[in-house]
């Protein structure tokens, strides 16, 4: 994943003490002028603004945002028990769905020609009953690849992907009409001579081909199915000017490319204007391609590169609940971002890692440690974060 610097540390320290001293006010009254302070005298802080979070309105974050995009949430099919809070959430508030495991290769096919379609036929089962999509996500990724796959020739190992990708999306054709044909094949290496991710499957094969080898089958088990790039980090101008370059070689080879998913794992010390560059660069580049944002959280941790090479200083835990100052931080920037999606019409989905805090990969990656990246709290309660982006009358 992405390395931190110490710049942005500091950023995410300031930052927090910035929006505290926006919540911070005092002064007197016009009919009370000696009580004004003079500058000896502290000024009073007020309180922050209590916030107490109640049941959201009915359908409120997807009935928002329908005109726009839809508002989707990563999900297991255990999140879908009869009487569970989840489930009410999810069929309440959105209006897609995806599987945060259980349509990756390594899980569906451990085995050579063996599926395990159950979890993800019930996941299509729980959206169906619900008026949800479901996405596709991912046909191949490199951290879910089963073995076998990538056992043999290059020439073998081209026949058992396509035939994974055939059978799988074949299995949910006409279902599922969104995928994610390659997750993360583009490298972090700002420095590398090529755009390509060095992966098993570049080794492997040899060089970047298997990736028009997935699209293609893809286009051909579903030709209605639009076929999606995805990859985090496009916030950031070298990444994206490599995700640029890739699809542009793709697109040059008349490879079946509909769409750009921009995974947006944030920080509360991220730009969404940034972020927002990423939607708007790829506009300028490629009229007609659509733009997903799959995989948008907002952790609260800008950890140092160390933390994620070798576990040494991470941040220390924020505790829960999370620090009001940080939900206000996070609350705007989901409000920024979700307002200036809007406003381009290639973004067709937004999809939230994780439905409830507690549910979120940041507990544990890349240490164990109370995370607050999502819309809803540890008891699925909005979060200020919620009510950013469902009420613009939300006082933050
Ligand atoms: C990547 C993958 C996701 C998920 C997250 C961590 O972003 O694309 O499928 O595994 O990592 O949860």
């Amino acid at each position: 994943m992405t390395k931190f610097s110490a710049r942005d540390r500091l950023r995410l320290i300031g930052g927090g003490a910035a929006a505290a001293a926006l919540h911070a006010c005092g002064g007197g009254t016009p009919s009370a002028p000696a009580a004004l302070p003079d500058s000896k005298t502290p000024l009073p802080i007020s309180p922050p603004p209590t916030f107490t979070p109640a049941v959201p309105a009915t359908g409120i974050l997807k009935n928002t945002w329908r005109n726009n995009f839809d508002v989707g949430v990563a999900v297991e099919a255990y999140q879908f028990s009869p009487q569970s809070l989840s489930r009410k959430r999810i069929l309440d508030q959105f209006n897609s769905i995806t599987a945060e495991y259980t349509l990756k290769a390594a899980f569906i096919a451990p085995q050579e020609g063996v599926y395990n379609f159950e979890f993800a036929d019930q996941l299509w089962d729980a959206a169906q009953a619900g008026g949800l999509k479901l996405r596709g996500h991912a046909l191949l990724w490199h951290e879910a690849t089963p073995a076998w796959m990538l056992q043999g020739s290059p020439a073998q190992i081209r026949t058992k992907l396509e035939t994974y990708v055939t059978d799988v999306v074949t299995h949910f054709r006409g279902r599922i009409t969104d995928w994610d044909v390659c997750n993360e094949v583009i490298t972090d290496d700002d420095w590398a001579n090529s755009p390509y991710r060095d992966t098993q499957w570049l080794q492997a094969v040899g060089g970047p081909e298997y990736i028009s080898w997935a699209f293609e089958a893809a286009r051909a088990a579903d030709p209605d199915a639009r076929l999606f790039l995805s990859d985090y980090s496009t916030e950031l101008p070298g990444k994206r000017a490599r995700l640029i370059t890739v699809a542009q070689d793709l697109l040059d080879m008349d490879v079946p490319l509909d769409g750009i998913g921009h995974q947006m794992h944030l920080r509360t010390t991220s730009s969404i204007p940034d972020a927002l560059t990423a939607i708007d660069d790829v506009d300028g580049m490629f009229a007609g391609l659509v733009n997903q944002v799959t995989e948008l959280d907002i952790s609260v941790y800008t950890d140092p590169g160390s933390c994620y090479e070798t576990g040494t200083n991470c941040l220390p835990d924020v505790g829960n609940p999370m620090p009001a100052d940080i939900a206000r931080q996070q609350a705007q920037m989901y409000r920024d971002f979700f307002n200036g999606l809007a406003l381009r019409p290639s973004v067709d989905s937004v999809t939230v890692w994780g439905l409830s805090d507690g549910d979120s990969w940041l507990n544990t990656n890349p240490t164990v440690r109370y995370n607050h990246p999502l819309l809803f709290d540890r008891d699925f309660m909005p979060k200020r974060a919620f009510y950013a982006i469902t009420d613009p009358g939300f006082d933050i």
